[in-house]
């Protein structure tokens, strides 16, 4: 192959050839790390345990069930064969009405039905994520911003600015105030980019956070509401994760806040809200995902954006019959919301144990893990130096929070609805047989007067692996009964 001259064209777009999907993050990383090496519990029991995934997999066994019982919501099977064509045929991108009327109503239930939704608004996408771009590229020009609060989900770098040209604005919550969104914090973002000649066109909130777990409260929502309309900016309320929560305080989205508090001014044609299967519901294969705007330009505008991002119709009429069974719904968010707690517990109990604190939250399907007392330094470089331990070593897939943008070192994203309790229970293993021995390498080096556990640490790993250690009959770690069960 000869040398390429200076002049010569280059041959792909600057969005194929840039970097801006973000994948050589260590949010990411910690991805590859595990499908180089995935755990399996009888296949490959040393392997990587994926924690780094928030999916629902808890109540997969209801869904499982309801499809067994309800032939005719699927279109390849006897019963429902008769809607093959029609279904094959359909490609209207407003979707089934139906459909619509489905997602709307389900949209209500999961917001305790103190508000309705509009069926008319209801725009589709390829999950969520198609519906954070089409948005974006309704709202914002190339080189305008959204303001995100902080620490904040990193795909949002990719769904919202890779291929629109959109910029994010972090504005900086701290662990000070477990992470609330304040309107100085705002107010601070919003002039800091005023002054870097950074036309703001919204500000973007997920509520449930991811990563936090928490849900924000009326004041924040009013706080936030009163902001974006005077500054005449936009709000994007990330509600993904809406029926996760799992005890009080309860959600509150803030079509709550519009239509509810009359006391505060707000602009309707400011506020979209994005939605999701994906977690609630727990089907991010199936990518339905959800714009409800409350913005008729932007209603219409996205819709016809929506086509190169459809729901297929087979997954519209499947949804439609799912969602329209109050019954099941019913059983199945109280049952969600069961079980996701009791993983809360189990999960964050373990790790108390070992003293090991998370940021007390209620919802999402994962923990935000406080580490900072484990970083040998207060800094970015020791949080992923902790991270690759954790990773290559305890063989966890865990997120650092500086792949969300996190203003303080130490923090980390645990999910722990993606897998069975075994696997949990492993995980669990691992990790306090981690906080043992960095514990007994803290008391050898206190009496040496040499603080670096982590590379002591890895020394020591070398020749013995954590299960090793876990599995001993020696391990100073009760065994759980589930483990000894299957092992
Ligand atoms: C806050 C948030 N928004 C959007 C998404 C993307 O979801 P989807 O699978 O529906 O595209 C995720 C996925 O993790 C998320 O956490």
């Amino acid at each position: 192959m000869g040398l390429m001259s200076m002049d010569q064209p280059q041959l792909l777009s600057k969005i194929a050839t840039g970097d801006g999907h973000g994948e050589s993050s260590s949010y990411f990383d910690g991805w590859k790390a595990y499908d180089k090496d995935p755990f399996h519990l009888t296949k490959n029991p040393h392997g990587v345990i994926q924690m780094g995934l928030a999916e629902n997999q808890l109540t997969a066994d209801l869904v499982q069930n309801w499809i067994m019982s309800n032939p005719e919501a699927s279109i390849c099977t006897l019963e429902g064969v008769h809607n093959f064509k029609h279904m094959a045929n359909f490609q209207d991108y407003h979707g089934l009405p139906e459909f619509r009327n489905a997602v709307a109503k389900f949209m209500s239930r999961t917001r305790g039905n103190r508000v309705t939704f509009d069926p008319d608004r209801i725009v589709m996408s390829g999950g969520a994520t198609g519906a954070h771009e089409v948005t974006a590229f309704c709202l914002a020009d190339p080189g305008d911003a959204f303001l995100v609060p902080t620490p904040y989900y990193p795909g949002f770098d990719r769904d919202l600015r890779w291929r629109t040209g959109v910029k994010l604005v972090p504005v900086i919550c701290e662990s000070s105030n477990n992470f609330k969104l304040t309107r100085q914090a705002l107010e601070e973002a919003y002039e800091k980019a005023k002054e870097d000649n950074i036309r703001i066109k919204g500000l973007l909130i997920t509520n449930p956070s991811n990563p936090l777990g928490t849900v924000m409260d009326r004041t924040t929502l009013r706080t936030v509401v009163n902001f974006i309309n005077q500054k005449r900016i936009h709000l994007i309320s990330d509600e993904i994760y809406a029926a996760t929560v799992f005890s009080h305080p309860s959600f509150i989205s803030v079509a709550e806040i519009i239509e509810q508090d009359t006391d505060i001014e707000c602009d309707r044609d400011l506020i979209h809200i994005i939605y999701s299967l994906s977690k609630d519901m727990g089907f991010p294969g199936f990518r339905v995902g959800i714009i409800y705007s409350y913005n008729d330009s932007v209603v219409n505008c996205a819709r016809k954006m929506s086509s190169f991002g459809l729901v297929s119709t087979q997954t519209q009429y499947l949804m439609t019959k799912m969602l329209s069974d109050d019954e099941f719904v019913e059983r199945f968010l109280g049952e969600s919301a069961k079980r996701l707690a009791q993983r809360y517990r189990i999960f964050t109990g373990g790790l108390v144990k070992v003293g090991i604190k998370c940021l007390q939250s209620n919802g999402g399907l994962f923990v935000w893990m406080d580490l900072r007392d484990l970083l040998k330094k207060p800094t970015f470089e020791s949080e992923l130096e902790l991270w690759r331990v954790i990773i290559h070593e305890v063989k966890i897939n865990v997120s650092p929070g500086c792949s969300f943008h996190c203003s303080e070192a130490g923090w980390f994203r645990v999910c722990y609805a993606n897998m069975d309790d075994r696997a949990l229970q492993i995980a669990l293993q691992r990790i306090r047989s981690f906080v043992l021995q960095k514990n007994k390498e803290v008391m050898v080096s206190d009496k040496n007067s040499k603080p670096c556990w982590h590379s002591n640490l890895r020394l020591s790993l070398k020749s013995r692996r954590f299960d090793d250690i876990m599995m001993s009959p020696h391990s100073p770690i009760p065994q759980s009964p589930l483990v000894k069960a299957t092992t």
